[in-house]
């Protein structure tokens, strides 16, 4: 294996992220960090949210001589990044909610933030919109249940639309034009969202900007890999659910192990 990018969330979400960085980088070998004993991350309190990410983190990236950690998930980058890239010395990546194209993009001068709870409540997200969207009223919207709904969506589990619509009516209700999905579960529950939100909500992730970041900070080696073959591998902090470990396998990922091992 070639030195990996390593790609880490509580749960599915990092894998919206995951999929846009192979599409920019195919030739490069990843591996996926669930931390799901902790999930959901936006409930967790602060102190909590960063010891554990940052030892987990810290550890796989040193055993797999990782080449970049991409924190694909919101919550955990509004506060884990400084103490991150203090004790690695590889590139650290992680995500911002996209508040800054969302006020550049609305006519309304309105969005909407949606999020989990704790990057809603956090000051990196509320120094986000005093920079970005100063000029712009933006509405906030925290949600579990949606990470959860996100969750059940990828084990092959159907989801209530009606949970959808129940979440959702709010932020239909404020005349947002344009409504962040600042949390990577999100995007996995586009179309479920648009047929609450309707087409005239535009709905921005950062999945994207992530992918020319982590582009940008390493050179494509597709050329080598092509002789060498790409890895798709998943660790998982507790055993997955069968329907989830079996959309993962048809997604092409081996299950490596549990992290840390069990001894
Ligand atoms: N996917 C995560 C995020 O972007 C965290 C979801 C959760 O565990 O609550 O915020």
């Amino acid at each position: 294996m070639f030195r990996p990018i390593l790609v880490f969330d509580s749960g599915v979400g990092g894998l919206s992220v995951l999929s846009e960085i192979r599409s920019l980088l195919p030739g490069r070998d990843y591996i996926y960090l669930f931390d799901n004993a902790r999930l959901p991350y936006g409930e967790l309190a602060d102190q909590v949210l960063i010891s554990g990410c940052v030892d987990l983190i810290v550890r796989l990236s040193q055993q797999l001589d990782a080449a970049l950690v991409v924190v694909a998930c919101n919550t955990a980058s509004t506060l884990v990044l400084p103490e991150l890239r203090r004790q690695l010395d590889i590139p650290v990546v992680g995500v911002v909610p996209a508040i800054k194209p969302a006020a550049a993009l609305s006519k309304a001068k309105e969005i909407g933030l949606l999020a989990t709870p704790g990057t809603i409540k956090r000051d990196y997200t509320h120094g986000l919109i005093r920079e970005f969207a100063p000029d712009t009223r933006v509405h906030l919207f925290g949600s579990s249940e949606l990470v959860m709904l996100a969750e059940r969506k990828m084990a092959g589990i159907p989801i209530p639309q009606a949970d959808m619509a129940r979440i959702l009516t709010p932020v239909k209700q404020t005349g947002l034009d344009v409504l962040v999905l600042g949390c990577t579960h999100f995007p996995m529950l586009k179309a479920e969202m648009r047929a609450v939100l309707g087409d005239e909500v535009s709905l921005l992730d950062s999945g994207k900007a992530i992918a020319r970041r982590v582009k940008s900070l390493l050179p494509d080696i597709a050329a080598e890999a092509t002789t060498m073959g790409t890895l798709c591998g998943f660790y998982t902090t507790v055993l997955l659910d069968t329907g989830l470990a079996d959309t993962l396998s048809t997604l092409g990922f081996s299950e490596l192990n549990r992290f840390p091992p069990k001894h």
